[in-house]
């Protein structure tokens, strides 16, 4: 029995780690075992990837390198060994943000994401993907003390850059209606958390 693989993704700040307990619990309340994590990230190496990524300057192409092989160390031996367990793996953030911020956002062909996606995780999407979709400038004010000098790469981007990361979000999300769902991530968290719940209960079911 193989677990499900259930991805939150959004622009900075729209809003999806909020939702990542609740979930969790949700899960877990209807037995199901749950491993949370994220990307980029999820393991020690990967974490130092990160860590990498958000601080440093690099070339758009580097950058996207160094998320999938933080993501090959992630799925190797933090994901699929899960999955394989029949643990629901609930992962902030996936391989749709890669696509979302480096092409989207830095303007790196697709059909270079598709080439490293192919490589990498030819086998495995994920079940369902939560996309909180919210208006940069939405997004941007909940960021709040975050925007200053502490913010990192991404989150000290423009609001242009934010848009072109959404569209390519909802375009993602346009091609395979059955794999997402798109939540209106400007409404009051609360509402939100309903129908949240709601949609990974029809998947867990
Ligand atoms: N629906 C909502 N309405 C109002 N505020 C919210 C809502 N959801 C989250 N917030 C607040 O907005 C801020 C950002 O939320 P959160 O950290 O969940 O966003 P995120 O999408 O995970 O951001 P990042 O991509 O930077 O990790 C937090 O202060 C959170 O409390
Ligand atoms: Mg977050």
């Amino acid at each position: 029995m193989s677990g499900r693989f259930i991805t939150l993704e959004g622009i900075d700040g729209a809003g999806k780690s909020s939702h990542l307990d609740a979930i969790s619990a949700h899960l877990r309340a209807m037995g199901r075992e749950v491993v949370v994590t994220r990307e980029p990230g999820g393991t020690p190496a990967a974490e130092r990837m990160r860590d990498l990524v958000l601080a440093e300057d690099m070339s758009p192409r580097a950058e996207t390198l160094l998320v999938f092989t933080a993501r090959a160390d992630h799925l190797e031996r933090l994901i699929r060994p899960a999955l394989a367990r029949g643990c629901d793996v609930l992962c902030d953030r996936f391989t749709d943000a890669t696509y979302a911020y480096q092409c989207g956002g830095r303007g790196v062909p697709v059909e270079w994401v598709r080439t490293l996606e192919h490589l990498i995780h030819p086998d495995l999407q994920p079940d369902l993907v939560l996309l909180f979709d919210a208006e940069a400038s939405v997004a941007r004010a909940r960021l709040g003390s975050r925007q200053g000098s502490g913010a990192d790469r991404f989150e000290r981007q423009d609001e242009g850059f934010f848009e072109r990361v959404r569209a390519h979000y909802l375009e993602r999300a346009r091609a395979a209606p059955d794999r997402y769902e798109v939540l209106d991530a400007s409404r009051p968290i609360d509402a939100l958390r309903i129908d949240v719940l709601a949609r990974v209960s029809r998947l867990a079911r």
